[in-house]
């Protein structure tokens, strides 16, 4: 399965001696749940040596940060390929975007996500290379090992040159992935994931829409976020708003209480009006500090989906 080249490392000076074979950027990620912050996009050595030192000696992610690997810089496209496997067959769902830097033309610090657009249209000749090297062997590697496993396959695909490589597997759908994927399927998903988890793979029917999903985050997010800022939203568009670090003061008035604080979703039958409709309800939310991408699906390194 195609991935980036890398070195395993435990210590900062492990770390600087592995760069010699790496150029910059330096990719630097922590081994373990990280939520979501485990990995060092290094522009120079002391950035690498500030990294090693966070993770190996500040034990900033505890014990997820006892292994690290460097690794080489994939400049690409990243896709997401969720699969639902019952162990035996596999269904693709549809292809989502994420945005994971945390400012507009991909600037800032990485983040879980700031916004998604999907089903992303690819060539099916990427399609096969990722289905025949990535999907394939991976549900293979699970009964090679003798490994039932009946769920979902999140696979980061960055995608080089044509050329699929893996970033990451989570078994779990992906935040902003889902809140895009969801909508475009017509099944009851419930059945879907009950049917799924007893070992039946349903037919996923899909609905002929797009979805953009633009991610409003706290102040100080990712490293700091400051929580307590009160939400102003329009009530009417209570279908589109969907909530996620927010809870209820005394007075019952919503307000910040995490990172990722809400996600506005939009469905339309293309992607411009998806995406329209979302800034659009956007602009009538307000907290203090407020982030959020305006480019979400503007600058897309691959076809817009069509
Ligand atoms: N959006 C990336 C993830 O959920 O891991």
């Amino acid at each position: 399965i195609p991935t980036a080249k890398h070195v395993v490392v435990t210590s900062q000076p492990e770390t600087l001696e592995a760069a010699k074979q790496f150029s910059t950027p330096y990719i630097f990620k922590a081994d373990g749940l990280a939520a979501g912050k485990g990995v060092y996009i290094c522009k120079n050595l002391d950035e690498l040596k500030q990294a090693a030192h966070d993770v190996f000696n500040l034990k900033k992610f505890g014990t997820a940060g006892a292994r690290a690997i460097i690794e080489s810089n994939l400049p690409g496209y990243e896709l997401s390929v969720i699969v639902l496997t019952n162990g035996d067959g596999y269904s693709v769902l549809p292809l989502a975007q994420d945005h994971k830097r945390l400012a507009d033309h991909d600037q800032g610090p990485n983040t879980g996500g700031m916004g998604t657009v999907a089903p992303m249209t690819i060539s099916d000749s990427l399609r096969k290379k990722i289905v025949d090297r990535i999907i394939e062997p991976t549900i293979q590697g699970f009964k090679n090992k003798n490994y039932v496993y009946r769920g979902i396959v999140f696979i980061g695909v960055m995608v080089v040159h044509d050329q699929p490589f893996v970033l990451e597997y989570n078994v779990r759908f992906g935040d902003p992935e889902t809140q895009v994927i969801l909508p475009l399927i017509k099944n009851d998903t419930v059945d879907l994931f009950y049917h799924l988890a007893q070992g039946q793979l349903d037919q996923v029917e899909l609905k002929p829409l797009f979805t953009a999903c633009v991610v409003n985050a706290a102040k100080g997010y990712p490293d700091h976020a400051e929580k307590g800022a009160a939400i102003h939203f329009p009530a009417q568009y209570n279908q589109q708003i969907l909530f996620c670090g927010v809870k209820k003061n005394q007075n019952n008035q919503l307000q910040v209480n995490g990172g990722r604080v809400l996600n506005v979703v939009t469905q339309a039958a293309d992607i411009q009006s998806a995406l329209n409709q979302a800034y659009e309800i956007n602009s009538m939310i307000d907290f203090d500090g407020r982030q959020f991408r305006t480019d979400i699906g503007k600058n897309l390194k691959l076809p817009a989906p069509t």
